[in-house]
């Protein structure tokens, strides 16, 4: 077994968790990079996606919001507009840059409308590739599906995906990456959110026992999880203060003290929920370590709708993307005000 840098864990994982900043999600599979393309009539090409990250990473003053971006193996290799690798482009801004590691979310054999989380079986080998590379640090997606009518969540699909992400943890630290372990239940159908409360519990205990099985060292690693909320196919709505009451109470109860930081992915929220549900989780001022934003759709998706793969369009879309920042990272700070969505 070797032995962990565990200073070194907790240097990035603290300069991640920076005051003030959250971490981009980039990491986008070609597929899914597909769809947000798509939605804006724009053809899924390799140039195209990386068109599509070279608005967001070019973003002049990213840094001042942005601690860490998570890249998707195709960008990682890939060069900025100008010419550097884009690991190199973001490093020389200040920010570290990471990677979706996990080979993603696959049917679980057996248990019909579940998925589990593939890409152990190399992993040493792919995290020293991207280590000697320039990454700081790495990104496991697990996804749970909440389908009351068919008993879902089973254990079994909690238990494979919670040993993954402790397994995969190890793996990383080992190799000097700081981990984020992302066990997302989906915010997909009618479910209530008490219902969402359990499941979220039921999963991040089990995530932090396989921590402790799997000997990771809980200061050098982050957590990004999905906040508590009803499903989207549900109209009985809860208010911004019920879902930080709600998502407090879960972290409250499942999340080591020491742990390197929370950060929350949107998960289908809109721009304005994520931040208005961020902004009334810190307002509470009552959890023990560090919180951000970690976030895709809701930061992304306004200027996407703005740039729609038009060269000339790329300064208006940075300028509602840096709203985004702007706002997010004010809420991160319990200072957001819906009224902010509507002044310049
Ligand atoms: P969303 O914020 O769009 O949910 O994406 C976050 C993420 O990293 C998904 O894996």
């Amino acid at each position: 077994m070797k032995n962990l840098d565990k200073k070194y864990l907790e240097q990035t994982a603290s300069c991640l968790m920076a005051k003030d900043k959250g971490i981009l999600a980039a990491d986008e599979s070609n597929e899914t990079a597909g769809k947000r393309l798509a939605d804006i009539e724009v053809a899924n090409t390799q140039e195209n996606r990386r068109l599509y990250r070279e608005l967001f990473l070019g973003l002049p003053g990213l840094e001042k919001y942005i601690s860490g971006v998570i890249l998707f193996d195709e960008t990682f290799w890939q060069k900025s507009d100008s010419d550097a690798p884009y690991p190199q482009f973001l490093s020389e801004k200040n920010i570290l840059p990471g990677i979706k590691i996990d080979l993603g979310a696959k049917d679980f054999p057996g248990f019909p409308g579940e998925k589990l989380t593939v890409g152990l079986d190399d992993l040493p080998e792919r995290v020293k590739k991207y280590a000697e590379n320039g990454a700081t640090f790495v990104k496991w997606r697990a996804v749970i599906i909440i389908d009351e009518k068919n008993n879902l969540p089973t254990p079994q699909a909690i238990e494979a995906n919670a040993d993954a992400l402790g397994r995969y943890a190890r793996i990383c630290q080992e190799a000097g990456l700081v981990p984020i372990l992302e066990p997302e239940v989906l915010l997909n159908g009618p479910h209530s959110i008490a219902k969402a409360e359990e499941t979220t519990t039921i999963v991040l205990k089990k995530v932090f026992e396989k921590v402790q099985e799997h000997k990771v060292h809980v200061p050098g690693l982050i957590l990004k999880t999905s906040m508590v909320i009803q499903g989207d196919e549900n109209p009985d709505e809860a208010s911004p203060e019920e879902i930080a009451e709600a998502t407090v109470r879960v972290l409250l109860q499942t999340v080591p003290k020491n742990i390197g930081g929370v950060v929350f992915l949107s998960g289908g929220q809109t721009p304005i929920e994520a931040s208005a549900h961020l902004d009334a989780i810190a307002e509470k001022r009552s959890l023990p370590f560090e919180i951000a934003f970690s976030y895709a759709r809701a930061l992304q998706g306004p200027a996407m709708q703005i740039w729609k793969g038009k060269p000339e369009n790329v300064e208006a879309a940075r300028i509602e993307f840096k709203k985004r920042l702007q706002l997010n990272t004010l809420a991160d700070a319990g200072d957001y005000d819906i009224s902010l969505e509507y002044s310049d």
